[in-house]
């Protein structure tokens, strides 16, 4: 599938958050760590500086820095303009305005794109698009994340999603998925349905998280093999 780069709107957390909404603890990140649909997070830059092992994938990072920040610039305005309009969808507790979270994420942005093309070389960011089969071997990671993408995209249906996560557990040890809802907050049937296919091979829990910024998105789903 082509994947054009004007219809993303590039839009990244960092580390803290990452932590925040996949629980992630000291123990956790001494494991392999695998990132599906990254895109211009800081996770993995920060995580890498910290002594981490984080490989990310996304088909955006089939684009240079120059086109990404480019496109990033592009949409800055209007993803802002659109959170003033719908501030009363968020809860403004640890960001308290508008202005610091569009200064938390461009941080995290200007970090992932200062640590792109090193990364690269490195292989630590990796263009794939999910549910396309990785190129890794089986349980090449401990923990697999997906943030504010996977059942997120509920359009997508529910084939890609089973897909998409089957091929993550291939790989992943564990799956983290953040949050439990779509783009409007709402839990949906599809959603539902996913997890209850997964339940029946795998040990499937669900944790509540401190982080919630979108409000009622503070869910995490954790798929484990049982090995
Ligand atoms: C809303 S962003 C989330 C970025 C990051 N995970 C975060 O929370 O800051 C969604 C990401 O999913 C990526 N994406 C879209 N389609 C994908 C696919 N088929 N496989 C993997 N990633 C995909 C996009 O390129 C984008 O970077």
């Amino acid at each position: 599938m082509s994947f054009k780069l004007n219809s993303v709107v590039p839009w990244g957390r960092n580390i803290s958050e990452y932590r925040e909404m996949f629980l992630l603890s000291g123990e956790d990140m001494k494991k392999r760590i695998a990132g599906f649909g990254d895109g211009p997070a800081s996770f993995n830059c920060q995580a890498s500086e910290q002594g981490s092992s984080v490989i990310s994938f996304d088909p955006i990072y089939q684009f240079s820095e120059k086109e990404l920040s480019d496109r990033i610039n592009e949409v800055r305005d209007t993803v802002i303009q659109q959170m003033r309009e719908n501030m009363e969808n968020y809860v403004w507790d640890k960001i308290t305005s508008v202005e610091q979270l569009e200064e938390i994420r461009m941080s995290a942005m200007r970090m992932f794109l200062a640590d792109f093309e090193q990364g690269k070389k490195e292989h630590r960011y990796i263009y794939h698009e999910l549910p396309d089969r990785l190129p890794c071997a089986d349980d090449s990671f401990d923990i697999g994340l997906s943030s504010h993408f996977l059942l997120m995209y509920t359009a997508l249906g529910y084939d890609f999603h089973v897909d998409a996560i089957t091929e993550m557990l291939r790989v992943c040890k564990e799956v983290r998925i953040f949050p439990l809802c779509d783009l409007d907050s709402n839990s949906s049937e599809m959603i539902e349905k996913v997890i209850e296919y997964f339940r029946k091979s795998y040990a499937v829990e669900i944790k509540e998280t401190d982080y919630e910024f979108q409000k009622g998105a503070n869910r995490l789903l954790i798929i484990k093999k049982n090995m």
